[in-house]
């Protein structure tokens, strides 16, 4: 299993709700979960491994060693987003090297449902928060590289063309 990487079209696609909660989901999560500590992230969604489901895993540790740490989270819906919003920098699995700074609610809700099927209703804070919305955007579609302030779309876009033409020249 490997993360795609920007502009592959697969991050694009629309992603299908997950409706068989099987073993194959179970491992398909898990095995996300081990490409994002493989890589040092603290988030993937389904899309970012080439399967077009709503499903998303993190860890806002990013260390293996602390699972308690780990959500993994199918069909995800916000319900309520906090009025106060905070900026801070993401980075992304599929965007290697770049980082950049987002505005996002500091706190969201969230209908979800868990590997067995089960739905749950989620609140999440700060940090972890952030890594949910930045996973639900890959979710629908939405990259960092569509996040960008107008600055750092300036400051960024040598490294984005790069990434951009790394593809075109492999035809990966
Ligand atoms: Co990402």
């Amino acid at each position: 299993m490997e993360v795609l990487l920007y502009p592959d079209p697969r991050l694009r696609r629309p992603n299908a709700p997950v409706e068989r909660f099987d073993a194959a989901l179970a491992a398909l999560a898990r095995d996300m979960l081990e490409v994002m500590y493989r890589t040092k992230g603290v988030g993937l969604s389904a899309p970012q491994v080439g399967v077009n489901l709503r499903l998303l895993v993190l860890n806002r540790s990013g260390d293996p060693a602390q699972p308690d740490g780990e959500r993994i989270f199918c069909n995800p819906r916000v319900l309520w987003r906090s009025r106060e919003k905070e900026w801070g920098e993401e980075g992304c699995l599929s965007f290697p090297g770049i980082y950049a700074r987002v505005e996002r609610p500091v706190a969201v809700r969230a209908a979800v449902v868990d590997l067995r099927g089960e739905p749950q209703t989620v609140e999440l804070r700060n940090w972890e928060a952030r890594i949910f919305q930045h996973e639900l955007d890959h979710l629908e579609g939405v990259l960092l590289a569509d996040r960008l302030t107008p600055s750092d779309r300036v400051r960024l876009k040598a490294q984005l063309e790069e990434l951009e033409g790394s593809r075109a020249r492999t035809g990966a």
